[in-house]
């Protein structure tokens, strides 16, 4: 069923739904956002809270019964804001995914949000977002008894806004941008059997076709065009595979911008829609886990998908290298040396560092674009799991001021990313002495290795690499990410389209 999200202009309590969830702050504003729910819960309330030792700090929740009293709703929470003052809005966005989640869990199917006493601007939005992304399941290979009974159908953002129709455009536009982080998990929680090269290409050009009007197209190098083109490196990892490899290129432009000059942005994705390490093969156990090393080009799906929603002022492409990267008589092996799409040569160490070799080539025909800037983002490294932890990418740039740029757009969009360094000491290790390049160092400092390598890659061109290999997917719920695939960075690369679009407005139109 799909969930409906409505805007209504009540107060909370009377808000007809199922499960109400109210965010509240902490501190000084807690007594007066509690005030008025206590004159209409009473007891009830007082002794919930107290039990709870409810505080209103982030992450706290009071789960409060409500039979007896005034309240529509058969259950509310009240979920901790933390201080009003420091309040953003990716605690928001948090609020209304705590919101289905909780309702999920009592099979209610339907809900309501509001926050009380603390008011922050675009908070609609936020919870709209926040509820599609908390709601999200994967349910496709399930049947019968395993198949949700009581899918949430109905969620209602409380406002104290007066709703016109903008208000409601902001929540659609919410939902939508949220459906689109919803693709980028539906296609990392595809089995690998259903999401191959060329069926990640075809997703990819159905998200385009359905959005041409809204500026989006797509075209796709199929593997002999590949090879037509000395995309070498792609050819090499997904030769082992029945599977052939893809280059899928989309690109957004406004409708009607045909004559305009707009920041030119490239945003490119590993996307090996299996990763069995090829000749070099994995151990066993967790393997099953590679079937989202397309993360990356998940996520470029998605904020391609969400470009459509948010229509900036900008040309972007989004790029794509797949393949899947299997062990064969035909599969590339160590000692092997390709000629790379950009020219230089090199010697393959190890086949399961397959994304770097993929991306190389994805890297350089973003390049060919002509964009000012190009981010990619990938599944890349175990190393960068280990130095960060499982919920924290890391993003490394040729350019500090750009690096500076992507630290406040993950700050904005709520989104865990942390700065790396390209420790020049370490390109040592790439030096070969049959090829231009070695394309793995040896084992310290594996994930700024790999990010080295692909600087190879992009020449003069500002550039970032994130490695998402840690919050790309999850074991567990957490934050307004699922279990499964994430579509961590999406949100970011949207901040950071933002970003561009405005530094370019504020800039003076060129001359002549
Ligand atoms: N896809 C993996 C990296 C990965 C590991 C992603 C864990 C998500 C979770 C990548 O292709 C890989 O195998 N990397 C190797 C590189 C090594 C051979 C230099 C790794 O990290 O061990
Ligand atoms: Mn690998
Ligand atoms: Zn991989």
């Amino acid at each position: 069923m799909e969930l409906k999200i409505s805007l209504v202009a009540t107060p909370p309590l009377l808000a007809l739904a199922e499960v109400l969830v109210l965010g509240i702050p902490s501190g000084a504003a807690l007594k007066k956002a509690l005030a008025p729910l206590t004159k209409e819960l009473g007891s009830q309330l007082t002794k919930a809270l107290k039990r709870s030792e409810f505080a209103g700090k982030k992450g706290e929740l009071c789960d409060v019964p409500v039979h007896g009293t005034s309240a529509k709703a058969t259950r509310i929470a009240l979920v901790g804001l933390g201080d009003a003052a420091s309040l953003e809005g990716p605690e928001l966005r948090r609020l209304g995914a705590r919101a289905s989640r909780f309702a999920r869990s009592l099979n209610a199917t339907t809900v309501a949000v509001a926050t009380v006493g603390i008011e922050l601007e675009g908070a609609e939005r936020l919870l709209a977002e926040g509820i599609v992304l908390g709601a999200y399941r994967f349910e496709k290979y399930r049947t019968g008894d395993r198949v949700s009974k009581f899918p949430l159908g109905k969620a209602l953002v409380v406002t104290t806004r007066r709703v016109d129709a903008a208000l409601k455009q902001q929540v659609a536009d919410g939902q939508r941008v949220a459906d689109a982080i919803c693709l980028a998990r539906d296609l990392i929680n595809l089995a690998p059997n259903d999401l191959y090269p060329e069926a990640l290409a075809d997703y990819a050009q159905k998200v385009c076709t359905d959005r041409k009007e809204a500026g989006l197209s797509c075209t796709v190098l199929k593997h002999a065009e590949l090879k037509k083109r000395g995309m070498n490196l792609i050819d090499a990892v997904g030769r082992g595979s029945r599977r052939s490899p893809v280059l899928i290129h989309m690109k957004y432009r406004p409708p009607g911008s045909k004559k305009e000059a707009l920041p030119k942005l490239a945003f490119v994705g590993k996307g090996i829609t299996f990763d069995t390490g090829g000749i070099c093969i994995k151990p066993a156990p967790g393997m099953e886990e590679m079937k989202g090393d397309m993360g990356g080009a998940a996520n470029v799906v998605a904020f391609m998908a969400a470009l459509a929603v948010t229509q900036p002022r900008a040309e972007i492409h989004g790029i794509i290298a797949a393949a899947e990267n299997m062990p064969d008589g035909e599969a590339y092996r160590p000692g092997d040396i390709f000629t790379s799409y950009q020219g230089k040569t090199v010697e393959i160490i190890n086949t399961d560092a397959e994304g770097r070799l993929v991306l190389a080539d994805a890297l350089h025909y973003a390049v060919e674009q002509g964009v000012e800037m190009i981010l990619d983002n990938a599944t890349l490294t175990g190393a960068c799991v280990v130095a960060l932890g499982p919920t924290v990418s890391g993003y490394f740039s040729n350019r500090s001021d750009l690096a500076a740029r992507v630290g406040a757009a993950a700050g904005r969009a709520g989104e865990a990313m942390w700065h790396m360094p390209l420790v020049e000491d370490l390109r040592d290790m790439l030096k070969s002495d049959w090829a231009d390049l070695k394309h793995v160092g040896d084992r310290w400092g594996g994930s700024i290795t790999a990010a080295l390598f692909l600087r190879e890659f992009v020449g003069e061109t500002p550039w970032v690499h994130v490695d998402i290999a840690g919050p790309s997917m999850a074991n567990k719920v957490y934050d307004v990410y699922a279990k499964g695939g994430t579509g961590h960075g999406v949100l970011t690369y949207l901040q950071l389209v933002d970003d561009f679009v405005q530094n370019s407005a504020s800039k003076p139109a060129a001359v002549g």
